[in-house]
């Protein structure tokens, strides 16, 4: 089966596989999930001998290897990407490594067009996140939305928790005093919007707004411009729409404002938002999506 499904040699790849975990995250819908997607099908790996892999006719067989599929395939190509990327970058972040990989993954196939499920849908962000991750790509993203660990922290204030939840997730109670500003609009890669759902069908303009900083990692200074494509029945606005870097670490911030107009289906929609580097090769795409907020639909895998 799997054979008919992914090895004739003449199907667009990547394809995105059915068992793959969809967003939104079920323990928070204020960051889009997930963040990428990586190779799970038929992986070759190391498998302890000592465990039955297979059996033909009642005949058990082991083997130092086997071909498995399922997410958990996925995420230690992920793992093992991030390694690299912060062996080649030892001064990276954790956030910094995530920003490459997601905002310079592939969200387009092999015929260059949108990622495709097995069913033949096409792949939406809240099905791949930001697309197939590229490792090369990811080694040089240009610029790299960083997020501290003072970020998350006031991410975890904006959600009214106790003191005894804050610390499950904070691991100290040192911050939970310090929720001076806590904001729930975190340096993310990518864009998630939420709208409340309306049984009448009808719609006023609402509007989100968020602030996002990017840290230069190229080699010098360099100009990037910005290239919207909007979700349906929303407009996007960007300020500024160009963004000056003078030198390597230098970081610049902008505004996106999220206008939803309404959907009679009150569908999810989906668009992105790049910045394009100027006479250079650079570019730092983020998913957006917009939804009214039904139920959580996502499964966690
Ligand atoms: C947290 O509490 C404040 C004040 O009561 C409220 O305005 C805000 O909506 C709450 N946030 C969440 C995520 O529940
Ligand atoms: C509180 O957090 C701010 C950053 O939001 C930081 O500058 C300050 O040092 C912190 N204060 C304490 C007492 O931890
Ligand atoms: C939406 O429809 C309801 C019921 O028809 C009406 O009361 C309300 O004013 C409408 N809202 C807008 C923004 O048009
Ligand atoms: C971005 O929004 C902030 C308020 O959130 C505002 O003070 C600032 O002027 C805006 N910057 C631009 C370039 O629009
Ligand atoms: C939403 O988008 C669809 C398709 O673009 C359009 O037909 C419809 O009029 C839009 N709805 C609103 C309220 O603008
Ligand atoms: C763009 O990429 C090509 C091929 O990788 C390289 O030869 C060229 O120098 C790059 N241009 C810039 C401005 O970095």
């Amino acid at each position: 089966m799997f054979q008919e499904t992914y090895m004739d040699g003449e199907r667009p790849a990547p394809v995105l596989a059915r068992f793959s975990a969809r967003g939104p995250s079920s323990s928070y819908l204020g960051i889009a999930k997930p963040d990428i997607m990586a190779p799970g099908v038929l992986i070759l790996a190391a498998f302890p001998p000592n465990i039955f892999s297979e059996s033909i006719q009642n005949i058990k067989l082991s083997s130092d290897y086997e071909l498995k599929s399922g997410t958990s395939m996925a995420a230690p190509h992920a793992a093992g990407i991030a390694a690299m990327l912060k062996g080649a970058h030892p001064e990276w972040s954790p956030s910094a490594i995530r920003s490459a990989m997601m905002t310079t993954a592939n969200h387009l196939d092999s015929t260059q067009k949108p990622i495709r499920e097995d069913d033949n849908m096409i792949a939406t962000p809240l099905d791949m996140g930001a697309g197939h991750v590229d490792p090369n790509r990811a080694l040089d993203p240009g610029l790299v939305y960083e997020a501290t660990p003072q970020d998350y922290i006031n991410l975890i204030c904006s959600l009214n928790f106790t003191e005894e939840q804050f610390k499950t997730f904070a691991r100290s109670s040192a911050n939970y005093d310090n929720c001076s500003n806590p904001s729930a609009d975190l340096n993310y890669p990518s864009f998630i919007a939420l709208y409340p759902f309306s049984l009448e069908g009808n719609f006023t303009w609402l509007e989100q707004k968020f602030r996002r900083t990017l840290t230069n990692v190229g080699k010098g200074g360099a100009t990037y411009k910005v290239k919207i494509e909007t979700p349906k029945n929303s407009t996007v606005s960007v300020s500024p729409r160009t963004l000056v870097f003078k030198e390597k670490n230098d970081k610049q911030s902008y505004n996106l404002t999220i206008r939803y107009i309404g959907d009679s289906d009150q569908s999810r929609n989906f668009g992105s938002i790049t910045w394009i580097e100027q006479n250079g090769n650079h570019t730092v795409r983020s998913p957006i999506v917009t939804s009214t907020i039904i139920e959580v639909w996502g499964s966690e895998d």
